[in-house]
């Protein structure tokens, strides 16, 4: 999936840093979005403990880094003829396109889906509900099945990489026929652990080997530019508005997104963190000035700082390069 302040280009780089000061151990990252680095820093055997407020990215979470093999499914399939995962992929690509609340929204009053790939995700996203409602999926099993959808999803969303806006011509990809996979498990260290929480919570539960932070670091709040995918997690309609189809109740900011508040929450998270290395990622142009992060980092210990080059999104849907810095600290 397409996701704001991914560093899916720079893991091996991260990876290459923070091996050399810890080549195994634990390693906490509470700001984990959809999972990206905890899972590769699973697959080196590290034991990951993962972390986000939002509903959708635990959800990622939970399929990649909790879950040590594909879901059994065991309910499902004595109350059904499905015998696989495969039976399941299956059968959501052969499932008939449905309106409703989700096509009403997002394919008629807003060009995010053309309209046969919006009325079969419509369809998918209500066998899911239903199947929680009759008991027949557990939680785990909820959360893999609703990551893959909206991971589907977002291969054919008419959007440049968040859910702000629809193109005004559609993207490419989205005029393709909408095709349902799961997501695999991350094979690795088995004793990875996922918390839906704030940040603060997960830093303080334990000492951690290597604590990598990788919060947001300017005003755009994930909450909104990914508020279709979170409406599907939640398996909430509510009501929404505007272009973008937000809904009315919008879940709040994070207090990294904004000047006011950023710099005081960093310091917050740190109070409350135990660490042997510490990783901050930040970009030069972040709320907060990078002569205020070396002076709140330097009372951790000697700061050492690396410049990585990412991919990030330009509303354009094209890619572009950003810098970002990664301060680390060894306690
Ligand atoms: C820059 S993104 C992380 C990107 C991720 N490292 C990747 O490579 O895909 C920041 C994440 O922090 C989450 N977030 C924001 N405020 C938070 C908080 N107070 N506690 C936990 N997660 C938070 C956002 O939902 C978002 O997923």
């Amino acid at each position: 999936m397409r996701y704001f302040g991914s560093k899916v280009t720079v893991v091996p780089t991260l990876y290459r840093i923070l091996s050399e000061k810890k080549p195994g151990g634990s390693f906490c990252d509470p700001f984990g979005g959809i999972g990206t680095i905890g899972s590769f820093f699973k697959s080196k055997n590290y034991r990951v403990y993962c972390g986000d407020v939002l509903t959708f990215a635990h959800y990622f979470q939970i399929t990649k880094i909790s879950q040590n093999t594909t879901p059994q499914f065991e309910k499902l399939f004595s109350h059904t003829d499905f015998t696989s995962c495969q039976d399941i992929v299956e059968y959501f690509n052969n499932l008939k396109p449905q309106k409703g609340w989700f096509s009403k929204n997002y394919v008629d009053k807003r060009k995010f889906f053309i309209p046969q790939n919006g009325e079969k995700i419509e369809s998918c996203w209500k066998k899911i509900r239903l199947w929680e409602k009759q008991g027949l999926i557990t939680y785990s099993e909820k959360a893999v099945l609703l990551a893959s959808l909206i991971n589907s999803m977002d291969k054919f969303a008419n959007c440049a990489g968040t859910y702000y806006a629809y193109l005004k011509n559609w993207y490419q990809e989205s005029l393709l026929p909408f095709k349902f996979e799961l997501i695999n498990f991350t094979p690795g260290n088995s004793n990875c652990k996922c918390f839906h929480c704030d940040a603060k919570e997960l830093v303080g539960k334990q000492k951690f080997d290597i604590l990598y932070l990788d919060p947001p670091y300017n005003e755009r709040s994930y909450a909104g530019y990914y508020h279709l995918p979170e409406t599907i997690a939640l398996c909430e309609t509510p009501p929404i508005h505007g272009k973008s189809g937000i809904p009315s109740s919008i879940r709040p900011k994070s207090a990294f997104n904004s000047i006011k508040t950023a710099k005081n929450e960093l310091q917050c998270v740190l109070n409350e963190s135990r660490f042997h290395v510490l990783a901050f990622h930040y970009t030069d142009n972040g709320i907060i000035r990078s002569d205020e992060l070396r002076s709140i980092l330097n009372e951790y210990g000697e700061v050492q700082e690396f410049t990585l080059v990412a991919k990030g999104y330009t509303n354009k849907s094209q890619c572009r390069d950003v810098n970002h810095r990664l301060y680390v600290v060894e306690s």
